[in-house]
């Protein structure tokens, strides 16, 4: 695999200023600097965002298709000879044959929590051997250890995890993720999370969007009182992480034993005052109504929903908030349960999949993968799944209509498949299908022949 994070401009044109209007460029033509020939199925996701219903399932396939960029945007994308026909070339312009395979848009995966340092492959055994993830949270495990390990190592070596994790979801075909703090749960290791996180996001091709979890857990110091804790969120971290600009999301994980619907209630409002947008993990293990505060507060998601309520589905569904389903935490913690995605998604409810990938309940970085258990255990259609894991995903992020879909004027981001159809990506599982990632037009990833 080489890994291209360099400046492949040529020097000609402004192309990173090309002007769209109704995704139509304007101004100068432009010249593409990337293009990409002999694509056999492009997957584009072009058409509403985000889906719902029966939308999920169109995909807006064109067949033998071609996509030229001009710097960080689509210039042209659809039939190779329309494209390769009224097109301008630079005279360095990167050129990637797709080999007759399947590209799609690069995944959105807006749900993880990659910023610690010790893993628990330990808490993983001990579930096999019938101990619970909330038995293990209650004993020495859980957040609680993720949490004194953190503040125990220092920034360089949390750098350095984070940037495996985000190195190996981009091999994986996430091209915008979702990154949340919260296993720090005081003032300075909270902000040292998110600075991390902002360290990378400069620096790494992968685009990351943060978000404030303050409110993952209340930490050793505060057991005896919380709402000492509480107030600290409230009244120091918020306002800190607002003033530094650290995060555009604030979340809270409320479930039973963690934070309760009217404390999620309180932290999130402190938030909204501060301008940052609202997610929720909602209904996890227990149903407690967090899939109704989450729509009452208008939260932009609620997460996992392994146990939400018949209301918490009707809420959803009458809803703009995204339901965002996380197949790979019930597999992981070996539950038998997994969300109602089917229900959701006949009620007009928008939904979308994430890896939540975390030391605790689901240690894994790849979307594939989640697109391949959303098929055998949420019975979604593989077209389902895809829309859920990019265009849906970019919905759960506040992001629709600018990331998830590849059309004129949009984002290049894309990757290009060691595969020729759509249904290989969750048929052929387990495996790294991924030939070559793209991220804002630039070619990142490209894996050798294998
Ligand atoms: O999304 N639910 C809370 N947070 C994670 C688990 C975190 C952990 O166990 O470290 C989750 O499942
Ligand atoms: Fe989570």
């Amino acid at each position: 695999m080489t890994y291209n994070n360099s400046d492949t401009s040529d020097g000609f044109l402004p192309e990173s200023e090309v002007k769209f209007i109704h995704g139509k460029p304007v101004g100068p033509p432009s010249r593409a600097t990337l293009m990409v020939k002999h694509i056999g199925q492009l997957v584009t996701m072009r058409g509403p965002s985000p889906r719902v219903g029966p939308a999920l399932n169109d995909l807006g396939i064109i067949e033998d298709a071609g996509i030229a960029v001009a710097g960080d945007r689509i210039l042209a994308i659809g039939p190779s000879d329309e494209v390769e026909g009224r097109v301008p070339v630079a005279p360095q312009c990167e050129l990637i044959d797709a080999k007759g395979g399947l590209v799609t848009p690069g995944f959105v995966d807006s749900h993880t929590h990659p910023v610690f340092n010790m893993t628990r492959e330990k808490e993983f055994a001990l579930r096999l051997q019938g101990k619970s993830y909330m038995d293990i949270a209650g004993a020495d495990g859980g957040i609680r250890a993720s949490v004194r390990d953190l503040r125990a190592s220092g920034e360089e070596t949390l750098k350095a995890e984070l940037r495996k994790r985000l190195d190996r979801m981009l091999a994986h075909g996430t091209t915008t993720v979702e990154a949340k703090s919260g296993y720090g749960l005081s003032t300075k290791s909270e902000l040292m999370s998110l600075e991390t996180i902002k360290y990378w996001n400069e620096r790494h091709p992968i685009e990351i969007i943060p978000t404030f979890l303050g409110a993952h857990e209340v930490p050793d110091e505060h057991r005896a009182k919380r709402e000492d804790y509480i107030k600290i969120l409230i009244e120091e971290m918020i306002p800190e992480v607002a003033k530094q600009n650290l995060a555009r999301f604030c979340d809270v994980f409320c479930e039973e034993g963690v934070f309760t619907i009217a404390e999620s209630e309180r932290i999130l409002e402190a938030a909204g005052k501060y301008g940052l947008k609202y997610k929720l993990h909602a209904d996890e293990l227990k149903s407690s109504g967090g899939a109704q505060l989450a729509v009452k507060l208008g939260a932009v998601s609620a997460d996992h929903l392994i146990a939400v309520s018949s209301a918490g589905i009707k809420a959803l569904s009458s809803s703009k908030t995204v339901a965002t389903l996380l197949p790979g935490t019930s597999y992981s913690l070996g539950l038998d349960k997994y969300a109602p995605a089917r229900e959701l998604i006949s009620r007009g409810g928008i939904v979308a999949l994430a890896t939540d990938c975390n030391p605790g309940s689901n240690y894994s970085e790849s979307m594939a993968m989640m697109v391949s258990f959303a098929c055998l255990h949420y019975r979604m259609t593989p077209a389902e799944a895809l829309s859920a894991a990019t265009v849906n995903g970019a919905a759960a992020l506040g992001l629709a209509g600018e990331r998830g879909q590849l059309m004129e004027g949009r984002h290049a981001d894309f990757v290009v498949w060691d595969a020729h159809d759509y249904r290989e990506i969750p048929y052929h599982y387990g495996v790294n299908l991924v030939s070559s990632v793209v991220k804002a037009g630039k070619l990142v990833v490209s894996h050798d022949e294998k």
